[in-house]
């Protein structure tokens, strides 16, 4: 489309999983593509925006027009976004950071001995819990990956994030959530205002959210 309307835009997009390292050949990481968020990074270029992809490890080409940051740890993926949270103003989080890492990392490869292996685990950061406590006339969207209570748990991260808006996807549902080139989303506001939208490519819905950036970015103005 030769629509513009992002023009003069500052769009911070994150995408993919990431990765949380066990030793030197292992490490915990999810089912993200990065489909969806490239897809967001790239319908934002087009339509006008300055747009930094903050990306965990995808097997993507880098979106036209778009710069990419690229990182593989979720803390590597905080200080990434916090380094050019003042310089943007609108952030799209569709990564699916990993809530937890191995509480060591292992500088050598473990080796097999026992029948059974425990790895410690401890949290990460909340990168965009973190954002929704120093925004300011930032447009925060989120995402959320659900596979039950899907609007309950949309409407407590909406109020617990401090957002402007949640894209809620169940991921059980088919054609929906990691890996597919389709998604199937409510937006869910702070008002409580839902929109329910149909299955449709990542593409689509990333205009669909786009379009609710122009109405959120202007009600900041
Ligand atoms: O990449 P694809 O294969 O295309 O799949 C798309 C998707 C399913 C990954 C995407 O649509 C999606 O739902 N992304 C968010 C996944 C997720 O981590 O959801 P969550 O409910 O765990 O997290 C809620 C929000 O907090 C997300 O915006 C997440 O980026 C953010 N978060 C979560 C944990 C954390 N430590 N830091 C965060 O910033």
């Amino acid at each position: 489309s030769d629509n513009r309307d992002l023009n003069g835009l500052s769009v911070m997009v994150t995408a993919g999983p990431t990765t949380e390292p066990i030793d030197p050949v292992r490490y915990i990481t999810n089912r993200s593509s990065g489909k969806m968020g490239y897809a967001v990074a790239d319908a934002a270029a087009r339509r006008g925006a300055r747009v930094v992809l903050i990306s965990g490890p995808v097997a993507l080409n880098p979106p036209p027009g778009v710069e990419v940051i690229n990182v593989e740890t979720a803390n590597e993926m905080y200080s990434a976004v916090m380094d050019r949270f003042s310089m943007v103003d609108s952030v799209i989080m569709s990564a699916a950071v990993a809530d937890y890492k191995p509480k060591i990392t292992a500088n050598q490869k473990i080796k097999k001995h026992e029948s059974t292996l425990t790895i410690e685990l401890e949290k990460n950061p909340d990168i965009l819990a973190q954002l929704g406590k120093m925004k300011e006339r930032q447009v925060l969207i989120g995402f959320a990956a659900e596979t039950e209570e899907l609007v309950n748990n949309a409407m407590i991260k909406v109020e617990r994030k401090n957002l402007d808006m949640l894209v809620a996807n169940d991921v059980t549902l088919p054609g929906a959530g990691f890996g597919t080139d389709t998604n199937i989303a409510k937006l869910v506001f702070p008002s409580g205002r839902i929109v329910s939208l149909p299955k449709m490519d990542k593409l689509s819905l990333a205009n669909h959210i786009l379009d609710e950036l122009v109405i959120l970015r202007k009600g900041k103005e």
